[in-house]
């Protein structure tokens, strides 16, 4: 077999084999094959795309190239979740602990932040004594003791992916639907899960911009899944402002206590609950998703899904007395309130915008290895629908005593927001929801 061959049949839109998929991903991995041909490839393939065949062959193929992690000791079938991405997104935080505590268990690997995105890791370890290093034993030993365990990813999970999407970040060759389905899912895959819920987000702040496309990407991972033996079900939902208000890992730690408490912000609940339902009935633990979502309801208002978070900071080392008292996570010594300059509605909130401000606080990572202040972040007042007026605080910025000007951060809040005269319609969260029987829009 030749790469060259390879390039060629596909951008003449032929299908290539699994075998032929398997030569160029091991190929291009070891280093045999060099980084012009695989650019020739993926061009090839942003044009004339891949078959669902080929689209799961390229996902088997990424997911086999690294470690593979072993999940059959924990009993039950192991649920996971991916977000493709978010500013101010502690779904991970609510969800496991809801989940858990009607008997799915949740065995989560879940990543560090960086620049404006923040990562589940790192919220978790704004709690005191927080471990997210267990080793393999302890890990599965946990799950299957208390339902619920999130470390940060070790390993070398799908290196073939990683060479070949930092390839794509710089060939122009990201924005593919295949090439990002196999991609998410080759990682998730190579995890361990038997099942996959997906949150796909849409709109000015996500991959897909559209609800079309978004919903394309959505039945790709699906068919993925399905090919490969694994449920996925996926969830499409609005990314035109941060979800919930709290951005900045401890105060996003407080934001999801609150929630667990059942009185988290209406958006962010209403995630949680859509996306824990579906992996409550993928784990077998409901057989619809209506009676799904109301033993969750009821997990919420019982307490159950609190003391299940408890009992997992407790597990992993962390200073469980948080959940009672918030104040004890760390603090910020300052605040300081973002002031509206214009009267009117807002009509839209670049969460990326956002994300940055809060990095540039210090919540944040501009490079790998900075280090991070859990206080830090911001809380927005004002969401979209909202009624502003002129110097009406938008929101308030959580800064440290040495942190000098301040006004960069609010003049970049500032620009985040939308406020025009008239209110917009307003746009719901849930857009779709894509499984094995296909995409059904919520009633809009
Ligand atoms: N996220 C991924 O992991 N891969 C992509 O290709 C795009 C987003």
């Amino acid at each position: 077999m030749r790469a060259v061959d390879l390039i060629h049949k596909k951008r003449e839109g032929g299908e290539l084999s699994a075998s032929e998929i398997s030569f160029l991903i091991k190929g291009y991995s070891g280093g045999d094959i060099p980084d012009y041909q695989m650019s020739a490839w993926a061009m090839a393939v942003y044009y004339k795309g891949m078959t669902e065949r080929e689209t799961a062959a390229l996902t088997l193929a990424m997911a086999e190239s690294g470690d593979q992690v072993n999940l059959s000791p924990i009993l039950g079938v192991k649920v996971d979740k991916h977000s493709t991405g978010g500013v101010g997104d502690k779904t991970t935080l609510i969800i496991g602990p809801l989940v858990a505590s009607v008997g799915v268990p949740v065995a989560k690997m879940s990543g560090r932040g960086l620049g404006h995105t923040g990562g589940t890791i790192d919220k978790l370890e704004s709690i005191d004594g927080f471990r997210t290093e267990l080793s393999r034993d302890s890990f599965i030993a946990q799950v299957n003791d208390i339902g619920l365990a999130v470390i940060g990813q070790s390993g070398d999970l799908a290196p073939a992916d990683k060479k070949l999407y930092a390839l794509r970040d710089v060939t122009a060759t990201v924005e593919s639907i295949p090439l990002i389905a196999s991609s998410v899912m080759s990682k998730k895959i190579a995890a361990g899960a038997d099942a996959i819920v997906l949150d796909v987000k849409t709109g000015s702040g996500a991959f897909m911009k559209t609800l079309e496309d978004s919903e394309k990407l959505a039945a790709a991972m699906v068919a993925i899944g399905t090919e490969v033996g694994r449920q996925t079900a996926a969830v499409i939902s609005d990314m035109d402002q941060p979800l919930g208000f709290a951005i900045g890992n401890a105060l996003e730690v407080a934001e999801a206590i609150e929630t667990l408490q059942g009185k988290g912000p209406e958006d962010l609940t209403e995630l949680c609950l859509v996306l824990g339902s579906h992996m409550v009935v993928l784990g077998g633990a409901a057989s619809s998703f209506d009676e799904a979502k109301g033993l969750l309801r009821e997990q919420l208002s019982n307490g159950k899904a609190l003391a299940k978070f408890k009992a997992f900071v407790e597990a992993q080392g962390g200073d469980g007395s948080v959940i009672d008292d918030p104040s004890r996570l760390p603090q910020a010594t300052r605040t300081v309130e973002v002031q509206a300059i214009t009267s009117g509605y807002v009509t839209a909130i670049q969460a990326e915008q956002l994300g940055l401000a809060a990095m540039i606080l210090g919540a944040g990572r501009a490079t790998k290895d900075a280090q991070i202040d859990y206080a830090v972040g911001l809380v927005l007042r004002k969401k979209v629908g909202d009624e502003v007026r002129e110097g009406d605080s938008i929101a308030t910025l959580y800064v440290r005593e040495e942190q000098g000007d301040t006004d960069n951060v609010a003049d970049r809040v500032r620009e985040a927001y939308r406020i025009e005269p008239n209110a917009s319609q307003n746009k719901p969260l849930l857009l779709a929801v894509v499984t094995s029987a296909g995409v059904s829009r919520f009633a809009q």
